[in-house]
């Protein structure tokens, strides 16, 4: 009898633990997949603190990274993968191209949560156009970049005599060449249509100011577009062509940001996920890089919001998962720790900015002064201008005349007819 019950009890206690390791392994296979294109050593590094938060909740990460600032190749690795039937539980996305996935029918619901988590009130309401279609949470924004800055090495600005930061046009392009003067690549930039694109932006902000740039490329007003402004526009991205290097064509923008890091060039006009890879490589700003706004363009701030949009699954562990992720996405701790390192700003309005340095600081600071006096609008060159395929249309436009392939009279009509279409 003793000895049956010991059995029982060993048999028991043998079973118990084979039933809890069987839980345990369950709850570790749930996992997400996430679509991205964050390559460079910052955005990855960034990214991991995601990755990391997850798997201290027992969610496995797969990754899945397209390479390609601005995400082009991206859309087209996630369009095949939705229309086979087989979505992430994620991707990445930027502006109307999340709206047209709404429109889709295929994203997932993420009200409960928002709701259960007050996203309502912490997300700004130019974010939440692009976060919700038809009043439901679709995706979770992790971050708001801005596109029109400009990045500095010091000591080469140092070397040619570059003593002031540039507030004009004309204190921008003098400096500029005295850059070139000295022997450095005035502007390290990478010749893909949407880093073209980011100086359009910065540019077309700068000559024509805000309204104008609202009117033009976001309600595509033909008459605006076709203006001696639109003219000088192009002219002046024919004075930036003159300032970077003949091996320009093609560079990823996170090689153009080195080349400013390792001192071979002055500038670099980028969004802030370009302060990512500085401060990756342990370059302090206000020592050894300067952060300015886009000569001509203090006041407004062009922005482009990074969110993950989320799909309908029909697995129930996976969805459970996925809501996980959403929930990770919007903790405020992850918000500040992620975007210290990827140099944009929170998606948040309630993540304090103490942990940020300089360039941070002033980033969250610009943004919210922006809202407040209605300066804050979409960057056309990061997909928020409708409809989404306005973006690769302009894009043609912008690079075709950077490459001299168009004059700027021909490039200002090029555009008229790209928003007409
Ligand atoms: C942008 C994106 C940024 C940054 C950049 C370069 O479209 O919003 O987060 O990653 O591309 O990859």
């Amino acid at each position: 009898m003793k000895k049956n019950a010991v059995a029982l009890a060993t048999s028991l206690a043998v079973g118990l633990t084979i039933g809890l390791a069987g839980t345990a392994a369950m709850a570790q296979q749930q996992s997400v997949e996430v679509l991205h294109w964050w390559t460079s050593g910052s955005e990855a590094g960034a990214l991991n603190v995601l990755k990391a938060n997850l798997e201290k909740q027992g969610v496995k990460w797969n990754d899945m990274p397209v390479a390609g600032g601005g995400g082009e190749a991206a859309m087209t690795a996630l369009r095949a993968r939705v229309t086979s039937g087989n979505p992430p539980t994620a991707s990445q996305m930027l502006g109307f191209d999340i709206l047209d996935w709404g429109k889709q029918g295929v994203v997932a619901d993420l009200n409960a949560l928002a709701q259960k988590d007050g996203w309502d009130k912490v997300v700004p309401p130019a974010l939440q156009k692009f976060s919700k279609y038809n009043g439901k949470w679709i995706a979770a924004p992790v971050n708001v970049h801005s596109t029109n800055w400009v990045w500095a090495n010091q000591a080469v600005l140092a070397k040619a005599g570059v003593t002031a930061e540039p507030k004009t046009w004309d204190e921008f392009i003098a400096a500029a060449e005295k850059v070139q003067k000295a022997g450095f690549i005035a502007l390290a930039h990478g010749g893909q249509p949407w880093q073209d694109a980011t100086l359009f932006d910065s540019v077309a902000m700068a000559t024509g100011g805000v309204d104008y740039y609202r009117k033009a490329f976001i309600d595509l007003d033909t008459k605006t577009i076709n203006s001696p402004t639109t003219e000088k526009v192009f002219q002046r991205m024919a004075q930036l062509r003159k300032l970077v290097d003949k091996d320009f064509s093609g560079r990823d923008w996170n090689v153009a940001s080195g080349m400013v890091i390792g001192g071979k060039a002055g500038f670099q006009i980028m969004g802030d996920w370009a302060k990512g890879e500085f401060v990756n490589a342990k370059l302090v700003p206000g020592k050894d890089f300067a952060c300015f706004r886009f000569p001509g363009t203090q006041g407004t701030v062009t922005f482009n919001a990074d969110q993950f949009v989320m799909f309908t699954l029909k697995d129930a562990g996976k969805t459970a998962a996925q809501q996980k992720l959403a929930a990770a996405i919007m903790d405020p701790g992850f918000q500040s720790t992620f975007n210290v390192a990827k140099g944009s700003a929170p998606a948040r309005t309630d993540v304090p900015d103490t942990a940020f340095d300089a360039c941070g600081k002033k980033a969250i600071k610009d943004l919210a002064e922006a809202s407040k006096a209605n300066t804050l609008v979409g960057s056309i060159g990061h997909g928020h201008a409708e409809p989404a395929s306005i973006k690769n249309a302009f894009y043609d436009v912008i690079t075709r005349h950077f490459n001299g392939q168009l004059d700027d009279k021909k490039a200002v009509a090029a555009m008229v007819s790209a928003a007409k279409n």
